[in-house]
């Protein structure tokens, strides 16, 4: 049945059978976790060769709506290892991406560059380890967060710093483990934790520098020579701010502690001078 009809739709849209992912769709308009009436796919992946191309959607479509008309995609137990490539050119209006119950390792911008639209992502029940550099970059309207049930460690500086609207995110991970539900001022205390807690690896940070290179040259080639130092100073200087910040939280610390030694050098110096004053009475009373 499902062969029949992967067939049929290879024929429809004519492509070749050696690379092809298919997301066989049931159309519905939904709640998807905290957004209702989502005109949403759920969907199944049929593929042949080339596991991460998607190649064609199905056209089922309910009440004459299109491709265009999609807000929500859910693939649940597809056993993809990275993030499908193409979607978009589906799908380019998706606000709310769910791939769950998958072999996915780590996120990065590729995964979601392409649905600026996006409020709503669930990557739950995956293999996710590492969430790379400026993986929200170009999803800035990224509100709602689920990350549950992944084996993450690593998380790259910066990660959610383009995200002034996030309000939820549900991270229970080896390193960080929280749910936060529309809270947006335990959300800012808990990226700080997220920051102590769950450092990028050396490999990432050398990522981060080589992109934090090849954003420079884009800010060169863009911006005329006048304006270019002083942007790039302003990115430096963003770098440097983060690791003072983590710095700082070890030296309060460390104050704390010189504080208290003052405090009790201050009492000996006290008893020693009353010892002296009490020495000199007696020696000339
Ligand atoms: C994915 O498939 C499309 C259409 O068949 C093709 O044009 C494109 O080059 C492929 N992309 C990759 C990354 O393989
Ligand atoms: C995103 O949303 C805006 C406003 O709702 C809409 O005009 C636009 O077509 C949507 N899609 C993309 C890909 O930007
Ligand atoms: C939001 O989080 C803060 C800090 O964790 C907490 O003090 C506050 O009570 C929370 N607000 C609500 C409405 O839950």
């Amino acid at each position: 049945m499902i062969v029949l009809k992967m067939f049929s739709l290879l024929l429809i849209v004519g492509i070749s059978v050696n690379e092809a992912v298919i997301i066989d769709c049931t159309y519905s308009i939904i709640r998807v976790w905290t957004v209702p009436n989502l005109y949403a796919c759920q969907g199944k992946l049929i593929s042949i060769g080339d596991p991460n191309n998607v190649t064609a959607v199905s056209h089922n479509h309910i009440n004459g709506k299109s491709n265009n008309e999609v807000q929500a995609l859910i693939l649940d137990n597809s056993q993809i290892k990275s993030m499908l490539r193409n979607i978009n050119q589906f799908y380019p209006n998706l606000e709310s991406l769910t791939v769950r119950y998958s072999d996915i390792t780590e996120l990065n911008l590729e995964d979601l560059q392409d649905f600026p639209n996006l409020t709503q992502i669930d990557f739950g029940s995956n293999k996710i380890e590492r969430l790379n550099w400026n993986l929200f970059k170009k999803t800035p309207k990224v509100k709602v967060i689920g990350l549950n049930w992944n084996p993450i460690k690593y998380i790259a500086h910066n990660v959610f710093d383009d995200l002034s609207e996030l309000e939820m995110l549900h991270m229970n991970q080896r390193c960080f483990d929280r749910n936060i539900n529309n809270n947006k001022s335990a959300i800012a205390a808990a990226l700080f934790d997220i920051f102590q807690k769950c450092p990028p690896t050396l490999e990432m940070m050398k990522s981060e520098i080589v992109n934090g290179e090849e954003l420079r040259k884009e800010i060169k080639a863009e911006i005329d020579e006048e304006i270019n130092p002083l942007t790039w100073s302003v990115f430096e200087m963003g770098s440097k701010l983060i690791h003072y910040e983590a710095k700082i939280t070890q030296n309060e610390n460390q104050i704390q502690y010189l504080n208290n030694e003052i405090k009790i050098l201050k009492l000996h110096l006290q008893s020693l001078m009353r010892f002296q004053e009490m020495l000199t009475k007696q020696k000339f009373p």
